[in-house]
This record gives structure tokens, sequence and C-alpha cells, in this order.
């Protein structure tokens, strides 16, 4: 892995990929900064190297092609400024009209420039190599940092990397994701432990499978669940479930026991006479659902089985919530599953959290630093989990 530390970028003009799409209110305030944060030791090594530092990242999606004034990179640069603790240089001109070229020209060790909104170049997302010659030609090398969006082959997240053969590395974000995932799935200490939420099967079908040959305990969780309770015979009500996923979800239990992976699916759960926090609730079995209710989260028993299988495990992978976790009657399980997966990694386990609503669980509960690696990818980890090569990480191993 050709890493940022064992290079000395004095006097270098580095053009860094990073993810900054943050959430932001309604204000545009962020109203959570980590994925900025998380680059921070990146940028801030090339800065004390002595380099320029000119950054290139999305926001959102634009897509009418050329600026969109809600989709701005301004806050972000505001914010950058903050945790750089001076001067960014930025401006809302776009490539072409030769005012971004002059400053990246112009920029001096140890300074920094953001690019506007990559994405407000249409040939960006469709990979143009014309564009990322373009790119290529503002700096002298390439670090990729953008975890996030190393699953996109757009021109600033993989095809600017060939303008670099001998010059292009993963920043320490990158690198930290790399490593942990690699360690994950191909190096993990056993028993290994996926819980696997989400509302449908066919949304983590690829992970499913792709973890079948890995793992030693399956935890079915979420939404997904009920497609396989329903396809065993059981009785789920309103809750939620694609029938035509049922034969699927046989399918996979049989492939299950057939490569001896224990697979748990939640035998007891909340349920609901409507989806709100001040619902009618109960305790049933899984199986048996009355017609009018919906299942809404683990019941205790679950939740205790899920603990018992968390804290035997040496390595847990986990992906997707419970419940409804962002309605407080139902958020339950995944608070006493976080807390499990906490503990485990307390006792010496190695502890994996990745996808936007287990994240922000862990978050929520503030315990996001009691796990060994919280990812900052959403889609990319999703892919990576699946097997799949992520074009971003890629570009820079080739
Ligand atoms: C993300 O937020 O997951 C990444 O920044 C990628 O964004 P995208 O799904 O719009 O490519």
């Amino acid at each position: 892995m050709k890493s940022i530390s064992e290079i000395n970028f004095k006097g270098r003009k580095v053009l860094l990929r990073v993810d900054f799409n943050v959430p932001v209110d309604e204000n545009k305030n962020i109203t959570d900064d980590t994925r900025m944060r998380e680059s921070m030791p990146t940028i801030e090594k090339l800065l004390k190297d002595g380099a320029a530092v000119i950054i290139m990242a999305h926001f959102g999606r634009p897509k009418k092609g050329g600026f969109e004034p809600e989709l701005t990179l301004q806050p972000v640069a505001k914010h950058l400024e903050e945790l750089v603790g001076h001067k960014v240089v930025f401006t809302q001109e776009l490539l072409g009209s030769g005012k971004p070229e002059e400053l990246a020209k112009n920029l001096q060790g140890g300074e920094v420039m953001l690019l506007e909104n990559i994405r407000f170049y249409p040939e960006e997302t469709k990979g143009g190599v014309e564009f990322a010659e373009q790119l290529s030609k503002l700096g002298d090398c390439y670090v990729n940092d953008a975890f996030g969006a190393a699953h996109r082959e757009h021109s600033s997240t993989a095809v600017i990397a060939r303008f670099f053969p001998k010059d292009k590395y993963f920043g320490f974000l990158m690198e930290h994701e790399v490593r942990n995932l690699e360690k994950l799935m191909h190096d993990a200490p056993r028993p290994f432990t996926a819980i696997i939420g989400g509302s449908k099967v066919s949304s983590k079908i690829g992970i499913l499978e792709n973890l079948l040959d890995k793992v030693d305990n399956m935890v079915i969780i979420g939404g997904m669940r009920y497609t396989f309770t329903k396809a065993m015979g059981g009785k789920i009500g309103k809750s939620i479930c694609e029938d035509d996923k049922m034969s699927l979800a046989l399918d996979l239990m049989k492939r299950m026991d057939e490569k001896g992976v224990k697979y748990y699916i939640p035998t007891d759960s909340v349920i609901a006479d409507n989806f709100s926090n001040d619902a009618n609730t109960k305790i049933v079995a899984s199986n048996a659902v009355p017609d009018d209710w919906e299942s809404m989260d683990c019941g205790p028993d679950s939740v205790n089985a899920i603990r018992e299988i968390v804290l035997k495990s040496k390595t847990i992978l986990w992906n997707g919530p419970a419940g409804v976790f962002e309605i407080p009657a139902f958020a339950k399980g995944t608070h006493e599953i976080a807390k499990a997966v906490a503990e485990a990694g307390k006792q010496g386990a190695f502890t994996t959290v990745g996808g936007g609503d287990s994240v922000a669980a862990v978050k929520q509960m503030g315990i996001a630093d009691k796990m060994s690696y919280v990812s900052t990818g959403g889609g990319a980890m999703l892919e990576y989990l699946e097997g799949k090569t992520l074009p971003g990480i890629a570009a820079i191993k080739d």
C-alpha cells in the first residue's frame, strides 16, 4: 500500500481528493463533520511537509451541469478554515474561467485551496479522461483520501490516478479504511459474527452472499428479517416483507446450513399498532404477529441471544439497525446491540461498524470511539463487503 507516511511532500503541489459530502441543515450548517475531521491528519501531514494542497471534493448530486448555488462547497470551505486554523483559498468560479487555475498556480507551500464542487462538471461522474487530465495539470502528485467515494469511477476519484503512475498515494483515512476492511475480509480473528440489518433483503443480498464463506455466525436483523420469518411459514402481520425474495431467503438459510454458518433470526419482536412513538405496543413471538400489527424492533429474548453471540465473538461486523431506531420507542434493540458490540470490543474483539444508520446509532449513543473501526463510507463500504473492487482503491494500487 502506497502510504503518504513514506513520502516528504516539501515543495510539491498535491491534488488531494477527499469526501466532504457532509450532512447540512436548512441553513447550510454542517451537522456532522466526521468525514472532514477524519481527513485532517492527511491534510496536516501534507501542510507540515510544506506542500501546497489543492483539495477536490463533491457535495450532493448536482444535476444541472454547472454551478448550483444550493450545492456550493462554500460552507465546507468556511468550516475547513476552522479545522486547519487558517485561510482556505476558495472560489465559486469553475475551471475554464482561468480563476481557479490561477489560484492553484500561485498556491504556496503550507497553503490550502478547495476547488468548487467537482460534480458541477458533468464529465466528473462520467469518469471523463480529458477532465481528469485537466485536473491533473493543477498539481504534481495525487493523494486519494475519499473512501466514501471510492466505489465511484469518477474523474477525480479514480481516472486522474493514471496521470500520476509513480506519484499516487492513499491518504491516512483511506489507508485506515482499507487496512481494517482487509483484516475483516481476509484475516478476521474467530469466531467472526456479522450482524446485518436494513429494511430489504434485496439491498443486502450481495453482502450476505459474500459473507457466507467468511463468518461463523450471521445475525439477521432489521426489516429484512421478516422476509426470512415469513418464508419459514411465520405470520408477520403488516411487517415489511419482500414476498418475491422469500425463496432467496430460504436458499440463503440452506446455504448457511451447508457451510456450517450458524444463523440467528430474532425470535421475539416489539410490535405496534401504528408507525409512531405513541403507538400501542406488545412483545410477541416473531412468527405470530397479529394481522393489523407491525413489528418494529427486536424483543428482549432476541436482544439477550444476540448479546450472547456477540460476547463470544472475536470479530464483529455490524451493518444496519435492529429496528426503527429513529423512533425512540423502537430504538432499544439497536441500542442494546451497540452496547454489546462495545462491550465485546472492551474484551478485545475487533469491532467494526459501517452503514449510515448503525454508524448514526453508535454516534447518537456516544460510543463510536469504543469501536475498533467505524467506517466513513456508506455505499463504498457496502460494495467492499459485497466483494466488489472499488475503483478508487484499485486506481492507487495498480
Ligand atoms: C456518500 O455520501 O456516500 C459519498 O459521498 C458518495 O456519494 P454518492 O452516493 O452521491 O456518490
